[in-house]
């Protein structure tokens, strides 16, 4: 069980109210130049990760409140218990053990009493020895070629976490072509079909439930296509499945040895590091796949063992709680200085949003203060050139997170210095703004002074990591997910269940009725307006 605090209940959550009054006005930059050691206090450097959070708005008495706010709501207590197997995802009643998936062999977890890693391990050994053999060419398609391409069939879990790992680690890629099928639009599996030569193409159906409507959908249009060129007997040789529900698996015709389990203690959104990244595996072989998992297992242990002021997750964690709950922020932006990681907001958007988009405590009674933050974000410097005018000249707050990595994976120093330049140069810029009396000292005419002014004191991260690796991107990540668990302990709801995306997808399966037969349901006018319309369209 968890502990069960309501934090707007704690002591620390009224000191940090008053302290809020006292220092919400406070410009940062006044905080950095009556503190020369500033930068230095308010860095965590760990292993090849540089953690800066000096440039947000807090002194050291808000830290101080903040680690106080942790300690009131048992934040030891709950680490504890799911690095301990607890049934902590209590409204599923299930263990939540992401964390296992990347242990070492001989770790201990335990679910209901039985060990986990022998089973995790076996997986582990059938990913590999699979990886080789597609990758080495020893297994073959049904006409006895080589594949050269790996089609992912998933959404959500089974699709965001694979495809943003295989997108970030493309430097790192192998000869095989990766394509992933995740959205129920036909068009989308229709591209990808078109580039596809069924001999030569393998199929990795991922879902958990292996009940998602867009997978099994998916699935079946590309088993049809298959079909067409192949007999049913080499869908064994063609099609794989990631799943934890193995009659389904077998229903749909894929042998049982090319079934890769998964289990109901892994959520979908945390389980890129089981058989659910299999295509990551496929993509750039076994052992950078494990080298994620290893990165992700030192943050894991980092998390566990580290002092709260010193612990990254947790420290992220607070930050986001104090602008959100106290300054009623609404979003945060993340931004990676690496084109490699396009892909990760939206990466992050499943694991921050459908974990912690909960308004009600885990008693069950609605809550009176913010929980999940909206998250979004592209890479710099594209983005400078579309939203950052708003996040420096705007009205909103808006905290940012800025990843940036010292080396250039291809060693194009004049590029990767003008990045450098940038990146700095952005987190400076929202810091310090630029008063009226530098932007007359430019010599601009007056009447376009106000225009030209920025407050500054905007509030940023900077997570400065050596290279971008396998490893370091393993470590990413997980900071991610245990600042989620973090948030949802502070929050006091429950992070690993998401039964608000249920109602849309019964309703959906109601009106699918309706234009498939005579069915008709109750709806409201606009919804009734729009599916007659729709009907005289199809
Ligand atoms: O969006 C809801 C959800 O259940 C996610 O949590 C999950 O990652 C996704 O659907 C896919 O589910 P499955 O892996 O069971 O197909």
């Amino acid at each position: 069980m968890l502990p069960n605090t309501n934090p707007t209940t704690t002591k620390s959550w009224k000191k940090l109210q008053e302290h809020f009054e006292a220092v919400k006005d406070v410009h940062m930059k006044d905080l950095f130049a009556a503190d020369a050691e500033r930068a230095n206090k308010f860095t965590i450097k760990w292993e090849d990760f540089y953690v800066d959070f000096s440039k947000n708005r807090i002194t050291e008495e808000t830290l101080g409140y903040l680690l106080q706010l942790a300690d009131e709501v048992k934040l030891k207590d709950a680490i504890k218990s799911q690095f301990s197997g607890d049934i902590i995802n209590q409204t599923e009643g299930r263990a939540v053990l992401h964390t296992a998936l990347r242990a070492p062999k001989n770790a201990e977890f335990k679910v209901d009493g039985e060990e986990v890693m022998p089973e995790i391990y076996a997986v582990k050994e059938k990913i590999e020895r699979f990886t080789n053999d597609v990758v080495s060419g020893t297994l073959k398609g049904y006409t006895g070629k080589a594949f050269t391409d790996v089609v992912n069939i998933g959404i959500g879990g089974s699709d965001l976490g694979p495809a943003m790992v295989v997108d970030a680690l493309q430097f790192y890629k192998n000869h095989l072509t990766t394509h992933f099928v995740s959205n129920i639009d036909g068009d989308h599996v229709n591209e990808v079909i078109k580039k596809l030569d069924p001999e030569t193409t393998l199929f990795v159906i991922v879902s958990k439930t292996f009940t998602t409507q867009e997978t099994l959908s998916n699935a079946n249009t590309i088993k049809e296509w298959f079909l067409k060129s192949a007999n049913e007997d080499a869908i064994a040789e063609h099609f794989v499945a990631v799943s934890t529900n193995i009659e389904k698996v077998q229903g749909f015709g894929i042998d049982a040895n090319n079934i890769f389990p998964m289990w109901d203690w892994v959520g979908g959104r945390f389980s890129l590091w089981s058989a659910v990244g299999l295509t990551i595996s496929l993509a750039v072989g076994y052992e950078h796949f494990d080298s994620l998992l290893k990165g992700a297992n030192k943050m894991d242990d980092h998390f566990k063992n580290e002092d709260f002021d010193s612990n990254i997750p947790v420290v992220l964690a607070l930050l986001s709680v104090w602008y959100n709950n106290f300054f009623n922020v609404e979003s945060e932006a993340v931004i990676p200085y690496s084109q490699y990681l396009n892909q990760f907001a939206t990466y992050l958007q499943q694991g921050i949003m459908e974990s912690n988009g909960k308004s009600v405590d885990r008693n069950g009674n609605p809550i009176d203060y913010q929980t999940g933050t909206i998250i979004w974000g592209e890479p710099g410097t594209n983005s400078q050139h579309a939203f950052f005018q708003l996040i420096h000249q705007g009205t909103k707050l808006i905290p940012a997170d800025f990843i940036g990595f010292g080396k250039s994976l291809h060693g194009n120093q004049d590029h990767q210095d003008k990045l450098t330049s940038n990146f700095l140069a952005q987190t400076e810029a929202l810091l310090n703004g630029k008063t009226e009396a530098e932007v007359v000292a430019e010599g601009t005419p007056e009447a376009i002074i106000p225009f030209k002014i920025f407050s500054g004191n905007k509030p940023t991260n900077t997570i400065y990591i050596n290279k971008l690796s396998p490893e370091s991107l393993g470590k990413l990540i997980a900071m991610y997910e245990h600042k989620i668990f973090v948030q949802g302990i502070i929050w006091n709801i429950f992070s690993y269940d998401q039964f608000g995306v249920e109602l849309g997808k019964q309703l959906a399966s109601k009106i699918l009725q309706e234009f498939n037969t005579s069915a008709t349901n109750e709806h409201d006018s606009s919804t009734q307006n729009l599916l007659d319309f729709y009907k005289k369209l199809r």
